[in-house]
């Protein structure tokens, strides 16, 4: 059998390594053990699964099945699960190791409840003491009572990235636990929150909306040019044909949904519901600048201004600028932008590249420093390991070859 050749075998690593990350994935671990099954089955309900997938230095404080069941007893709703159960989420890497050797026997630690900003004070916080006889206990800051839920046992550890653990029994916040309505998700009335009227106005006029409000379901995230911004491009609007009008507004949205906190973390290119493939890409570039998010389009850089809403699967981002794509603005580049790179070579090395398919909605992976935590990134390789396995028999293959 004729060897494949040295330069095949390359471009399958550089392919591979590539498309591998750390990707962890808390439905896959916590699926090998029956007795985690519902703690599991609510971390998908809540959408807290692709949060912690996302996260890189991470602690999962599991429960098993009899310790769940205290909790669903209470009726609590989904939202409020949510909460009571990101408390159980540490935002620090806690392996058996570092538990048992807490420096001066006790540390407050942040959890997911924490950042997600309704905790109030100290909520959100829970303390790790290393105890008597080994015996590591944690007790929620808003709860100081409640000092008899302890380590069980380490169920997976990969340092420094995430530690799933199991403890013994729910930690109980009164905050976490208080009645919490549940989010607005219906995109219509969240667009017709402040600031978002006039960019509503439009989808509404344009039918752009009823593509807006079918890809809610499989994660979106608006990007509401602010009323201001609105008004200063209303003479540049009038004079778009309505084809035209239609592509520019959802050239506002992407068809997946984007944390700010995965926004902050990524740079590179993303595809918008305008995007067609071929000459119509619509895209636009993701660049943080220290907790600033900008969005550059080649002839507007936009910068988020503020959250309307940020709850899996919907975001919504208020913009200083309406967004003008280059497909439909060329030439128009904004004073203040660098000049666009020249298209013609680009384009070219582009098709013969891509052979003119329609990419995937999400940021570009090809992007150089694009963060590894992105969730379309991760569903494209859910296997990380299996990925990583690929590379190492590849490795050898070159290694025998040559
Ligand atoms: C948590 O730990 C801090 C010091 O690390 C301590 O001041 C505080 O009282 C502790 N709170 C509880 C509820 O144990
Ligand atoms: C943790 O993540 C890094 C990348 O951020 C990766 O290189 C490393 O292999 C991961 N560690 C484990 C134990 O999987
Ligand atoms: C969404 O909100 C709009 C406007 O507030 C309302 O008319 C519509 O009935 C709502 N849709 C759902 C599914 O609740
Ligand atoms: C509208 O289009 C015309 C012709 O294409 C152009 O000359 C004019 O500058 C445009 N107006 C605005 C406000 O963009
Ligand atoms: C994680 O694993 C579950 C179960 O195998 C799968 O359904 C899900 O798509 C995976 N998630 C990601 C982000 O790969």
């Amino acid at each position: 059998m004729q060897p494949l050749s040295a330069y095949t075998l390359i471009l399958l690593i550089i392919t591979l390594s590539t498309t591998t990350t750390n990707a962890h994935n808390i439905t896959q671990i916590l699926q090998k053990t029956p007795e985690f099954s519902t703690f599991n089955h609510y971390l998908t309900l809540t959408h807290l699964a692709g949060e912690i997938n996302r996260r890189q230095t991470i602690t999962v404080c599991a429960v098993d099945n009899a310790a769940m069941s205290t909790l669903i007893s209470k009726h609590l709703s989904l939202q409020t699960i949510k909460n009571v159960l990101s408390l159980h989420v540490f935002a620090d890497y806690y392996g058996s190791k570092k538990l048992h050797q807490i420096t001066k026997g006790s540390t407050s630690t942040a959890t997911m409840y924490q950042a997600t900003g309704e905790a109030p004070g100290t909520t959100g916080f829970v303390n790790i003491t290393d105890g008597k006889g080994g015996k590591v206990h944690f007790t929620p800051e808003d709860n100081p009572s409640q000092t008899d839920v302890v380590y069980v046992k380490s169920i997976l550890e990969m340092p420094y990235n995430i530690s799933v653990i199991q403890i013994s029994e729910i930690l109980n916040s009164p905050e976490a636990e208080a009645p919490t309505s549940a989010p607005d998700l219906n995109l219509t009335s969240l667009l017709q929150r402040d600031g978002c009227k006039a960019f509503y106005d439009m989808l509404t006029t344009s039918g752009a909306i009823g593509t807006f409000l079918s890809s809610v379901d499989g994660g979106v995230t608006v990007f509401c040019p602010s009323d201001d911004a609105v008004k200063a491009f209303g003479a540049k609007y009038k004079n778009l044909t309505a084809e035209e009008k239609t592509s520019l507004l959802l050239y506002h949205g992407v068809p997946v949904y984007n944390s700010m906190g995965m926004l902050r973390s990524s740079n590179g290119l993303m595809n918008t519901l305008a995007t067609e493939g071929g000459k119509n890409k619509y895209d636009l570039t993701v660049q943080n600048d220290g907790e600033d998010v900008k969005l550059k389009t080649k002839v507007v850089t936009a910068a988020v201004t503020g959250t309307v809403v940020d709850d899996e699967p919907v975001a919504v981002y208020r913009v200083d600028k309406v967004l003008m794509p280059r497909e439909l603005f060329k030439g128009a580049v904004v004073a203040d932008e660098p000049a666009p790179a020249p298209e013609e070579g680009k384009k070219k090395k582009k098709t013969v590249k891509k052979g003119g398919d329609v990419e995937a909605p999400g940021p570009d992976a090809s992007s150089d420093d694009y963060s590894d935590g992105d969730a379309a990134d991760q569903k494209a390789n859910s296997g990380g390991k299996i990925v990583s396995s690929a590379v190492m028999v590849v490795l050898f293959l070159v290694v025998g070859l040559f």
